[in-house]
């Protein structure tokens, strides 16, 4: 009787154990996730018209006439606070009309990575 309440509690030992492991790994995995929120972000919401590689050569970018952040002059036109401005506000055309929806749900940490981003696609 004895025993079998003893091995009880260590198979409860074991399984909270085991359990503790569980979460410690799927709470990295999720650190590891969150380094690279802005390459999941841009393909997702970004990648249809900015591309990629941030050129803007997709049809959708090329026919909204996108500017090409791989160029280091349209890099050097735009101020860190535009780059964060647009992407959490949104950008209107002269009619008024969106032509790129904000994205409100963003936080600090994911405008600034994709700032960052942004930032990385210049090649010249
Ligand atoms: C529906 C197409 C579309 C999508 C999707 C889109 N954009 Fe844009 N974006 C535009 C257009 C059009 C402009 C304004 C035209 C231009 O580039 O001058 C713009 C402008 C910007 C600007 C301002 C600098 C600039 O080029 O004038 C930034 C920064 C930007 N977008 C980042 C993003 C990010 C980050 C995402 C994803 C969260 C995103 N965009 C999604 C179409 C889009």
């Amino acid at each position: 009787m004895r025993k079998k309440t003893a091995s009880r509690t260590s198979d409860l030992l074991r399984f909270g154990l085991a359990s503790l492991i569980l979460a410690c790994l799927s709470f990295s995995a999720y650190g590891q996730e969150g380094t690279s929120d802005a390459d999941r972000i841009w393909k997702k919401s970004c990648r249809k018209c900015h591309d990629k590689d941030g050129s803007g050569g997709t049809p959708a970018g090329k026919k909204l006439n996108v500017k090409d952040y791989t160029s280091a002059e349209v890099q050097a036109s735009l101020t860190d606070e535009e780059i964060i401005s647009a992407t959490r506000d949104g950008v209107k055309d002269s009619d008024g009309e969106w032509i790129m929806e904000p994205s409100p749900e963003l936080t600090e940490a994911e405008l600034a990575a994709l700032l960052a981003m942004i930032r990385g696609f210049a090649i010249s």
